[in-house]
């Protein structure tokens, strides 16, 4: 399966995208957000700001143009923050999962990132330490481990986890 289409994303794709965050929350331990708490408002609120200042890439199935993933980031608002991308998620539908939609979407968001949008200086996101796999994938992406943020995540089924916070830098930081 590597025939998907890679565009960016814009308003006119909220309604697609809370339906695919919805199936990928309904399975635990990747996005933080339950499907319960998957909501148009939700999604139309980080559309329209990725939109606005950020970016934002969708992987559409070539069967039938549904959108089966996505990645958006988005500036934090105060001034002191403006070279900073963040607010990052990345999802992938369960059934297309582990075929290289994700890392098709996130090379083409860094790709974005490096060449049209040099007032980046900073690309943040937070996994938790149970994700081994999508911690692996981002270290291969350029993201550095930056600390451990200790029993931030309520684990479904009781105790908490650990959130971990990764950043890529567009100059080596010493
Ligand atoms: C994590 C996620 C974004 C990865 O996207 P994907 O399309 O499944 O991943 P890809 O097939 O493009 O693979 C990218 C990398 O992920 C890792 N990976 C993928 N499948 C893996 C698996 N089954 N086991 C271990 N690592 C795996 C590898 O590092 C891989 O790189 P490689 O191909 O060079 O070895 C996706 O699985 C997802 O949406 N998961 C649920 C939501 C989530 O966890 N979001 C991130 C929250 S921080």
């Amino acid at each position: 399966m590597k025939e998907f289409i890679i565009k960016n994303g814009n308003s006119e794709d909220i309604g697609e995208i809370t339906d695919l965050y919805r199936e990928v929350a309904a399975i635990e331990g990747g996005l933080a957000r339950t499907a319960d708490e998957i909501s148009a408002g939700y999604v139309g609120n980080f559309v329209s700001k990725a939109v606005e200042s950020g970016i934002i890439v969708v992987a559409h199935a070539p069967a039938d143009n549904k959108i089966i993933g996505e990645i958006h980031g988005y500036a934090l608002g105060p001034q002191v923050f403006a070279h900073v991308l963040g607010e990052l998620t990345i999802a992938i539908h369960p059934n297309f999962q582990g075929v290289g939609v994700g890392k098709a979407l996130f090379t083409k968001f860094m790709q974005q990132v490096k060449e049209d949008r040099p007032d980046i200086l900073r690309v943040e996101l937070i996994a938790r330490e149970s994700n081994g796999k999508a911690i692996e994938f981002y270290k291969k992406l350029g993201f550095a481990v930056e600390g451990r943020m200790t029993n931030r995540i309520r684990s479904v089924g009781g105790g908490f986890e650990s959130d971990i916070p990764m950043a890529w830098h567009r100059n080596p930081v010493g």
